[in-house]
């Protein structure tokens, strides 16, 4: 039986690669795209959301969500990451299909209340979404079937400061609410996601096995890998957001460790997750507070991204 998931996103170059294994491979079945600020407005985050699905030639809702962190000022997308389109400022077709008129919460509270224990709620951007849906519903941490979050960096160190991993710096209020919510939790983050490059020669055998989806990830990748060849020097990029789908169907390709996990909110350290190793013991308890979670501490990166070019080649979608 394929997984039924909801995956909330940014899109965001390396979420519209995340969006299409979501929307191509066999043993998921994509109940909704939920959409968040974070590498572009929340309205352009939509938009591209809509138009992948579309792309794709499935009828996949979309629910738009936050517009702007908890508490913090929200910081300005990063256009030279993504792309001031989150799309690598490439050309984009129009298309017809619309959002929800209900909100990303409150589409992310109906469906798992319709499915109790069976969804796994995928988070690849800045958490607002889940921790508002915490708010409408606080049952949640008993219904899901699993939250998998891309975000945060416990010994890798930060992409966006020294210590924060994007997603969680956007909104550290909301990531501290949704990794000590107490529910079932797993976190890929940059300690993982930094071994996986997807090199050129991967993304051709997509491009060349997709197709008008296949179009726009490998134009949008040529703006990516360029950032990331200026950032940290190598010939690909980091497809963070798809780690946490191949973790969901490929949990044997990562390295984890279970703890508990805090977020620092505030000051030079803003955004930072900390990782409480379960049974350590440390001056006192309150970083061991709650509900330990799955962490990620390494992954085989050429299997990850084997594995992520493979679905692309072996599923095309239209
Ligand atoms: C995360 O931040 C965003 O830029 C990416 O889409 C990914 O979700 C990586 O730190
Ligand atoms: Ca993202």
């Amino acid at each position: 039986m394929p997984i039924p998931i909801i995956f909330d996103t940014d899109p965001g170059v390396d979420d519209a690669q995340a969006i299409a294994i979501a929307l191509a491979h066999p043993d998921i079945e994509l109940l909704g795209l939920t959409t968040t600020f974070g590498n572009v407005t929340v309205d352009i985050a939509t938009h591209n959301a809509l138009l992948l699905a579309e792309l794709a030639g499935q009828s996949i809702p979309v629910a738009q969500g936050a517009a702007g962190p908890l508490v913090k000022r929200k910081n300005p997308p990063p256009g030279h990451i993504h792309g001031d389109n989150g799309l690598g400022n490439i050309e984009l077709p129009e298309f017809t299909s619309q959002a929800l008129t209900q909100s990303a919460p409150e589409f992310i509270v109906e469906q798992v209340n319709a499915r109790p224990g069976e969804i796994v709620l995928v988070a690849v951007g800045p958490l607002g979404n889940l921790a508002a849906a915490l708010q409408l519903d606080p049952t949640l941490v008993d219904k899901v079937k699993r939250v998998v979050v891309m975000g945060g960096s416990i010994r890798e160190g930060g992409n966006v400061t020294p210590v924060a991993e994007a997603n969680i710096f956007n909104d550290p209020h909301a990531a501290a609410k949704v990794l000590q919510a107490g529910w079932p939790l797993t976190l890929v983050g940059l300690d993982a996601t930094h071994r996986c490059v997807l090199d050129p020669a991967s993304m051709e055998r997509i491009v060349a096995a997709q197709g008008g989806l296949g179009k726009i990830l490998g134009e949008s990748y040529t703006f990516y890998r360029a950032f990331y060849h200026r950032a940290l020097g190598i010939d690909g990029c980091c497809p963070h957001d798809s780690c946490a789908l191949v973790w969901l169907l490929r949990p044997d390709l990562f390295t984890t460790e279970r703890g508990y996990l805090s977020v620092v909110t505030e000051g030079l350290a803003e955004g930072q997750t900390v990782m409480a190793p379960e049974r350590r013991e440390f001056v006192d308890s309150r970083w061991s507070q709650g509900v330990p979670a799955d962490v990620c501490m390494n992954a085989d990166g050429a299997a990850v991204v084997e594995w992520m070019v493979e679905t692309l080649t072996a599923n095309p979608v239209l």
